[in-house]
């Protein structure tokens, strides 16, 4: 089968994550770049990455990358890649471009050229445009232009069952990395205070379950007329099997009532609300679970920012005093957004990790 170059669009900050799940899921020369991660795969490959990655954002096709230094240019050689393999009846077409330190800078224009070179490439005279949606990204860097074909459609993230979101909730695709990065396993207890929308308990149970995170999305690769509808129903059915028999004993709490019906909710639309479970609690008031006998794993991300009012130190210091007090000997993973919450947690962090959420640096930490 052909090997195609591919590249995982990922968080900044979860590219270490992303490059151990890809190398699990059998992507082969996997290497951490700016922005995300290259690899390379057979369509077979990107099939499972699809529908099993947890923390990657997209994964594309590097379909070409060529020098040119006029539009004219441009659109010749996008004419010549093959688009009738990958653009349907009823496929729309949107290119995005960026354009560096080049001879073509208007982006505008650019992504122009790329469009009518798609629509003048053999086979594609009678096609006709529809309400799907098939992208593809130019980047041009130093006259370099490079053409990527998606094949995630929405971002990876949307896994769909979260149909309400509170304030700031995390990706799910950032939920699973950090528990990843914790290296949680489903036979640790896992506590989520101020869950919110209840990502981490949501995505901690579909990894217990060993639920495939990508089954109700909808890839454009389904579109393409190139597509192997046999191999694909094969690794799809391969993710619609997976299973695991470990019951998780997994809490999640939130001190808004409104907050966790949402949560719960949103649990039940993932399938796993018997797999969780939630109660209304102050963080402060936080103790280990009856019916947990070993130690586990505290998760959380405090509300930070513009969209809190008062001061939040005070909810990290109690945090560092609950850890050191009632939970010694667990393991616990926090968002910190600056040095002064982290002074105030009072408890030095063994490893840090910067992420970018919500637009902003913070650091994740392990106590
Ligand atoms: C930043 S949000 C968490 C977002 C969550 N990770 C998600 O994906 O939706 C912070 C949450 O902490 C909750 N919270 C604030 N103070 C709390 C406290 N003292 N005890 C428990 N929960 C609290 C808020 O109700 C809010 O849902």
């Amino acid at each position: 089968m052909e090997k195609l170059t591919c590249f995982a669009i990922v968080v900044p900050g979860l590219e270490g994550q992303v490059v151990a799940e890809l190398t699990e899921l059998s992507a082969h020369d996997v290497k951490l770049e700016e922005g995300g991660v290259s690899f390379t795969a057979t369509m077979d490959t990107l099939f499972r990455l699809n529908l099993r990655a947890r923390c990657a954002t997209r994964f594309v096709i590097r379909l070409a990358a060529f020098k040119a230094l006029t539009f004219p240019e441009l659109y010749n050689k996008v004419r010549k890649l093959g688009w009738q393999h990958y653009v349907g009846d009823g496929v729309t077409v949107e290119v995005k471009a960026s354009c560096h330190h080049s001879k073509l800078l208007h982006s505008g224009r650019a992504e122009q050229a790329v469009l009518d070179g798609i629509a003048a490439s053999e086979g594609m005279q009678n096609y006709r445009a529809g309400d799907a949606i098939q992208q593809v990204m130019l980047r041009i860097d130093d006259n370099i232009c490079t053409i990527s074909l998606d094949t995630s459609g929405e971002r990876l993230d949307r896994r769909g069952y979260r149909h309400y979101s509170g304030l700031a909730p995390i990706r799910e695709t950032i939920a699973a990395g950090i528990l990843r990065w914790m290296d949680w396993q489903a036979d640790e207890p896992l506590l989520a205070p101020m869950c919110g929308s209840g990502t981490f308990a949501i995505e901690a149970a579909w990894i217990a379950e060993k639920r495939a995170a990508g089954l109700n999305h909808d890839f454009p690769f389904v579109r393409w007329p190139s597509l192997k509808q046999k191999r694909w129903q094969r690794a799809l059915k391969k993710a619609e099997t997976m299973s695991s028999e470990i019951k998780p004993q997994i809490f999640a709490s939130d001190l808004a009532a409104g907050v966790l019906d949402q949560a719960r909710e949103n649990a039940r639309h993932a399938g796993v609300a018997d797999a969780i479970e939630f109660s209304k609690l102050d963080v402060r008031n936080l103790v280990v679970p009856e019916g947990v006998t070993g130690k586990g794993l505290i998760v959380c991300n405090p509300p930070y920012g513009d969209r809190v009012k008062g001061d939040v130190r005070t909810l990290y210091k109690a945090l560092g005093a609950l850890f050191a007090g009632r939970f010694e000997g667990w393991r616990m993973a926090v968002i910190v957004p600056d040095q002064g919450c982290e002074h105030a947690l009072g408890l030095p962090a063994k490893r840090r990790l910067k992420i970018k959420h919500g637009g902003k640096w913070v650091y994740l930490l392990e106590l």
